[in-house]
């Protein structure tokens, strides 16, 4: 896959032109010496030859032809599509571990704990029925924040909200307890955390373990008015449960990034629900330049030793 010395590496996207455009000037920029180019523009020869391609929710159809593929490298975090829609297939899918990404889910996570642990959607409210009410203010150390997830996302938010001051634990497949967050583990651990938990992070991907996790019974076994953070993908939450949690005034607010649907459907009942925060899955936007330098490290370390990085665990679904 080479063309007058240079090497070529395919990019397989299903993006609209003008983002596929922008992550090609990146991707470029980061890699000097390699040319990123849509697979439309490589030789069926290329194709064929291809070991390795940089890809965004590709369709499978286009990766049939690189019969060589070794692995790819996902621009995003979440994979659950290309998993499900490349079952069986031999390359290995690598997903974006951007440090970056972690902190900038880190930052929104600390901003939406904090609107839910500062009262602003019932300040919010008030003002609007210009209302003049004081209510107490817990101290951050006595909020506990229940993470699911502690994974590369999961673990840099919790050390925001360690570094804030609040009572964090976690919920992990495996233990991996590090410092001032305790780790849950296996389905009663599930329950004690939600048990105990005032302001629940969603942080896990979804897999078939995942989907639907956030059940009738266990939104019913968190506390009475706790709230939601869901910043990882929507169907791990059942809706009508949810709806219905908030409805009952079981659970007092939930903040929703991400959705079964996306864009949300103009007739979902979250758009207009008082107890809910409708984000448009802006939680923590990949960063074209910093993940197109880790893709250029990924991909130039291959090139250069063959070494593949560490891939998703088909069966495990993440
Ligand atoms: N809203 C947004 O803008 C946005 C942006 C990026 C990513 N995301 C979402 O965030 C998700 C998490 O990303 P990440 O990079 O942190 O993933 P990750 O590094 O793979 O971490 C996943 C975490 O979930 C845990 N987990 C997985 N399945 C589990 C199960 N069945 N029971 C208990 N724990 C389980 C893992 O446990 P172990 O540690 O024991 O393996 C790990 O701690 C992504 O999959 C993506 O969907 C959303």
């Amino acid at each position: 896959m080479s063309e007058g010395g240079t090497t070529r590496i395919p990019f397989v996207s299903r993006m609209r032109a003008d983002d596929a455009a922008s992550w090609l000037a990146a991707l470029n920029a980061a890699m000097p010496g390699r040319q990123v180019v849509p697979l439309a523009e490589l030789t069926p020869a290329e194709r064929a030859a291809a070991a390795v391609a940089i890809v965004a929710d590709p369709d499978p159809a286009d990766l049939l032809p690189m019969h060589r593929l070794v692995w790819v490298q996902s621009l995003w975090a979440g994979v659950e599509r290309m998993l499900s829609e490349t079952q069986g297939a031999p390359y290995a899918i690598v997903r974006m571990n951007d440090p970056q990404l972690a902190l900038t889910m880190a930052e929104a996570v600390l901003a939406w704990t904090l609107y839910l642990h500062r009262d602003m959607p019932r300040y919010r409210r008030q003002q609007q029925a210009a209302q003049w009410r004081q209510h107490p203010l817990a101290l951050a150390r006595d909020r506990r924040i229940g993470i699911l997830g502690l994974g590369n996302l999961g673990k840099a938010a919790a050390c925001a909200l360690v570094n804030q001051g609040f009572n964090v634990s976690g919920w992990s497949r495996t233990a991996s307890g590090f410092d001032g967050v305790e780790t849950l583990t296996g389905e009663d651990g599930l329950d004690a955390l939600l048990e105990w938990t005032d302001i629940l992070v969603i942080l896990l991907p979804l897999t078939p373990e995942t989907r639907g996790l956030m059940d009738r019974r266990r939104l019913g076994t968190l506390p009475v008015s706790a709230s939601i953070i869901n910043f990882a993908r929507g169907p791990i939450i059942d809706d009508d449960a949810l709806l219905e949690a908030l409805n009952t005034g079981h659970l007092g607010h939930a903040v929703l990034d991400v959705f079964a649907t996306e864009p949300l459907p103009e007739a979902s009942p979250y758009w207009k629900h008082p107890g809910v925060t409708v984000l448009p899955h802006i939680s923590a936007p990949t960063n074209k330049a910093t993940a197109s330098r880790i893709v250029a490290a990924n991909v130039e370390a291959y090139l250069r030793t063959g070494m593949v990085p560490p891939g998703v665990d088909r069966a495990k679904g993440y």
